[in-house]
């Protein structure tokens, strides 16, 4: 078969973000866009040339057409074998569980997570190193070197592979070979949490739950798994099916998008359990009858009763969250005398710790939860996590989080984004705050008084590197925080992050509406940022 070499030109901006390449589908439909910036990958990350490839996306519009050009690529640059998920579908942590088992050089996975998707929303591509997780910023920055001056692709010249038989097939001298997306996973997750008493709950007639797919990639994940392999009954996993657009839906499992499935748990019939996952099946969210569970308390009850579980039974050696994530952690790491680690924003920064075996658990605000069983957050297994302690503890959800509060203490949180603002005016708020940094601590705002006020950096304890400008952090005195930064995952626009949380120990205390023990703080953090007057915003456009 023939390998033709493109010229080709730089494009600017092929800088990846937060969790890899994010653009509208449209600018990845340009001419050699998508090519310059997989060839990029092949320049920098020369194991793949004769290694393994894991290849795989969220099925989001342009998976497919990518796939096959990313594999005729790939043949083209000597890659040995490449493993695709059958349909061109691998959920993010499946994608990782697949890198790591079979011990391959990388993967390639395509997705822009919970954004929506179609032929005007948006797609993005990443790589993920050997050890299965996101690429850290070391590799990540080598390929945007890279797609500076590149000017030639290498692609073979052949007609597309079927994406949906199982099975090896030869696109010039590369092995294809098309894998049952699911299986490896399932089988991790078997290995991990109590299916026979996860199965019971499910028996027992006194339990109902639904797991709100969003028509995204986890949809063959949870049936398999809950409907087939725990006998969940059919329809527990609703919007099962991934669609391209995901039915026009915004695929990102919070208070505002799963809003069908929060009003099924509302009321005295709603459910004892729901759950949702993202586009790319790795974020989740948590839900008892009337209640939801914060990412930050999920973490901290995962993390408190981890043992209950098989694959954590001889205990936990540190947990990690990002820094804009709750406290109720680091509580919970002292009560057990172990390490908690408090890392920039992005799963990458836990890959290190999670290598090194300092810590099991981590997480992160943005409905992420994971462990060392993969190097990516991952949603449904944050949801089996949780099914195997409600079949263990035989309580409620709300019950298991009141009495996590009453033994550590409640950390009120919420999240407030300003979305779409116009970016000049965002980087404005930002560097006004840095110039008020230095005059904050000691000072008394209300009833708080600063304790202290800084940019977040943080030195990698593993391999001594340093992330800088990661957040503006306001701490005062009794654990109160709040925190600002703007998100590295937006397409349009600057979005304002702004994460408010205050610590309450007693539990007479613990039932108030969290927008209003938090207002105070709220109005705090508006005014020092000016946000109304440099954003032109009243209100945030979410609350989580
Ligand atoms: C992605 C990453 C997460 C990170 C989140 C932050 O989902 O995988 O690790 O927490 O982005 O998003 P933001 O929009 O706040 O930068
Ligand atoms: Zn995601």
């Amino acid at each position: 078969m023939d390998t033709r070499v493109i010229s080709t030109t730089p494009f600017d901006a092929q800088k990846p973000g937060t969790s890899g390449l994010r653009k509208k589908v449209t600018t990845f439909q340009q001419p050699h866009y998508l090519e310059n910036f997989v060839q990029a990958i092949f320049d920098t990350q020369t194991a793949l040339d004769g290694g393994l490839l894991v290849l795989g996306g969220d099925g989001r519009f342009y998976n497919r057409e990518a796939i096959q050009t990313i594999l005729r690529m790939a043949a083209a640059n000597g890659v040995a074998r490449v493993l695709v998920g059958q349909g061109g579908i691998l959920s993010t942590p499946a994608a990782s569980c697949i890198i790591r088992k079979y011990q391959t050089q990388g993967g390639i996975i395509l997705s822009a997570s919970h954004n929506p998707g179609g032929p005007d929303e948006d797609f993005g591509i990443k790589f993920n190193i050997g050890a299965g997780g996101p690429a850290p910023e070391s590799v990540t920055n080598a390929i945007y070197q890279r797609t500076q001056t590149v000017d030639q692709y290498r692609i073979i010249e052949a007609d597309p592979v079927d994406l949906d038989q199982v099975g090896e097939s030869r696109l010039g001298e590369m092995v294809v070979q098309v894998i049952d997306a699911v299986a490896d996973y399932a089988d991790l997750m078997a290995s991990l949490f109590d299916f026979d008493a996860i199965g019971q709950l499910f028996n027992s007639g006194h339990f109902r739950m639904r797991f709100d797919a969003m028509h995204a990639v986890t949809g063959p994940y949870a049936v398999e798994i809950l409907e087939h392999r725990l006998g969940a009954e059919p329809g527990t996993v609703m919007n099962g099916v991934p669609l391209e657009d995901f039915g026009g839906g915004h695929p990102d499992p919070n208070l505002v998008h799963a809003h069908a499935l929060v009003e099924l748990t509302r009321g005295a019939q709603g459910l004892d359990f729901g759950a949702a996952s993202d586009g790319d099946g790795d974020r989740n969210m948590v839900l008892g009858q009337d209640f939801f569970v914060t990412p930050s308390d999920s973490l901290a009850v995962l993390a408190a009763n981890a043992q209950l579980t098989p694959g954590y039974r001889s205990g936990i050696s540190g947990v990690a969250r990002s820094m804009p994530t709750s406290q109720a952690a680091d509580r919970v790491a002292e009560a057990l005398g172990i390490d908690c680690f408090e890392t920039p924003t992005g799963w990458k920064f836990f890959g290190n710790l999670l290598d090194a075996g300092r810590i099991t658990l981590c997480g992160e605000e943005s409905f992420g939860t994971g462990s060392d069983h993969v190097r990516e957050k991952d949603g449904l297994w944050a949801v089996l996590f949780w099914l195997n302690l409600l079949a263990v503890k035989r309580e409620s959800v709300a019950e298991i989080v009141r009495a996590h509060w009453r033994r550590f203490g409640r950390n009120y949180y919420t999240r407030h984004d300003y979305e779409g603002i116009d970016s000049t005016a965002a980087e404005g708020l930002v560097n006004h705050l840095h110039l008020l940094l230095p005059s904050l601590p000691g000072q008394q705002l209300g009833d708080f008084k600063v304790a202290f006020a800084d940019d977040f950096a943080y030195t990698d304890p593993i391999d001594g590197s340093v992330a800088e400008h990661q957040g503006i952090r306001i701490g005062f005195e009794g654990g109160a925080r709040i925190v600002l930064r703007l998100s590295g995952t937006g397409t349009q626009g600057a979005t304002l992050r702004v994460y408010i949380e205050q610590y309450e120990a007693d539990s007479a205390h613990h039932d108030r509406p969290v927008q209003e023990a938090l207002a105070p703080l709220i109005l705090i953090a508006r005014e020092l940022a000016q946000i109304e007057a440099r954003t032109g915003r009243t209100q945030p456009d979410v609350i989580t």
